[in-house]
């Protein structure tokens, strides 16, 4: 028989010394914000998530306000449809799977929507993840070896450049580069980084360059035909995160690899006469559905190592049937109703054009976010409060999440807005 040990008890006393150094440094990290004015306040929501949400104001009443800060840009976060989907899910298969996908955590819901996703990206498989930041964290690791080259936009989301830090960390020999955003040629570009890189003795093996389709604080598109053609140029595989992108560009909201053309028609042959993109990542927390999770889309072999090797998925719980069943929802709705896309761009234009004429500088894209440049970050979150106040919800982002001096206010418009809406965000600018 073996005994184990006394339990300890804790001595009281001063905090040990460790406590002490973390304390000390932790209170005067939050001062700094709070002296600086970055502190975020976390904003509480009673109820859906849609073009107007009910928010707790500072004297803890909740009150109507117009939404223009979700990612909710086809309003499916709060669709009837999409909302059974996940209750049946419930009832059919449980609050969760209790498992991590390969020892007993693959459930049917899992299977429809990740057809249903491959079939809206254009490729041969995709699998989910709980959150797109998991489905980069993902990638990079799995599928690069020692030898290899990864080159990246600078104004990639931050989960691609955490999912290279880690790929470097772990494959040792690993080669990265990073390009200025969205520069294709001359000094600082991609084809400049993916010369020297692969010019360098130390690589050997495949060269992958990785952009964000729609980067999410310029809401402007990367210029993917001519990435492509530098990829092919180079050898190198050509990886897309579309977050932003997915349900919102391209005719039918497909992404921004169907703005390009680079997608051949749904249930159509698979001519592969388009360029391609090779692998997708995305998320289902914004315009499918907007409850969590996230994919990697692409050839069947990628996928296939992803599901081998992918430590996030052999180590981390699956994506639980409700969310699943209500992306998956949310991407049939998607591919039956393209007309929820017409009045996205329709509301797009619709809100650019009446910001502008607020005397507002908007920088233009086809996106779905239309950010407000005001330069100083004080002057970004002081303005956010003020429109708040006139029941308008636009957030205000400054230094570290943008460049300093390039704070701005982000206005991300929905096809769940109204004329009406999008009116009265322009009259709350014009007031400030
Ligand atoms: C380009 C991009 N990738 C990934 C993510 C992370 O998505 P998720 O919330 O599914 O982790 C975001 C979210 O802001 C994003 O904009």
């Amino acid at each position: 028989m073996t005994t184990s040990p006394a339990p300890q008890t804790l001595a009281a006393g001063p905090s040990p010394a460790h406590s002490a150094v973390f304390d000390a440094r932790t209170d005067a990290t939050l001062a700094s914000l709070r002296r600086d004015g970055l502190y975020k306040h976390l904003r509480v929501i009673e109820g859906p998530m849609d073009a107007t949400v009910r928010l707790r104001g500072p004297d803890g009443r909740f009150g109507e306000a117009v939404c223009f800060c979700s990612n909710n840009y086809l309003g499916l976060a709060n669709h009837p449809e999409v909302i059974e989907a996940g209750q049946r899910a419930l009832r059919d298969s449980g609050a969760g799977t209790a498992s991590v996908r390969f020892i007993c955590g693959t459930f049917t819901e899992h299977e429809r929507v990740e057809s249903a996703v491959a079939r809206l990206m254009g490729t041969e498989a995709a699998y989910t993840f709980v959150s797109a930041w998991t489905a980069n964290e993902a990638l990079f690791p799995t599928l690069c070896e020692p030898g290899d080259l990864i080159v990246s936009d600078e104004l990639n989301h931050a989960c691609i450049i955490d999912s290279i830090r880690l790929a470097t960390t772990i494959k040792k020999g690993l080669l990265k580069g990073v390009y200025r955003n969205n520069t294709l040629t001359g000094p600082g570009s991609l084809e400049e980084a993916l010369a020297k890189g692969t010019a360098s003795p130390e690589f050997k093996g495949q060269a992958w360059v990785v952009t964000d389709g729609v980067f999410s604080m310029e809401g402007s598109v990367a210029d993917l035909p001519a990435m492509r053609r530098l990829c092919d140029r180079f050898g190198a595989l050509l990886v897309v995160d579309d977050s932003h992108g997915h349900g919102v560009m391209g005719q039918r909201g497909r992404g921004t690899h169907e703005h390009w053309g680079m997608i051949d028609p749904p249930d159509g042959p698979a001519a592969r006469s388009a360029p391609r993109v090779d692998l997708f990542t995305g998320t289902l927390g914004k315009a499918l559905g907007g409850a969590a999770g996230g994919f990697i889309a692409g050839p069947r072999r990628a996928i296939e190592l992803i599901v081998q090797r992918g430590r996030p998925t052999l180590f981390s719980n699956a994506l639980p049937c409700t969310v699943a069943a209500s992306a998956g929802k949310a991407v049939e709705i998607l591919l039956r109703e393209p007309q929820r896309v017409e009045r996205l761009r329709d509301n797009v234009a619709y809100a650019r054009g009446r910001i502008a004429a607020a005397g507002f500088e908007v920088l233009s894209s086809p996106t779905a976010i239309c950010p407000i440049i005001v330069h100083d970050t004080a002057r970004a979150i002081a303005m956010s409060a003020r429109l708040l106040e006139r029941g308008v919800y636009v957030i205000g982002f400054g230094y570290p999440v943008v460049p300093e001096g390039h704070a701005r206010l982000r206005v991300q418009v929905s096809a769940a807005h109204t004329r009406e809406h999008i009116d009265a965000l322009a009259d709350a600018l014009r007031s400030l």
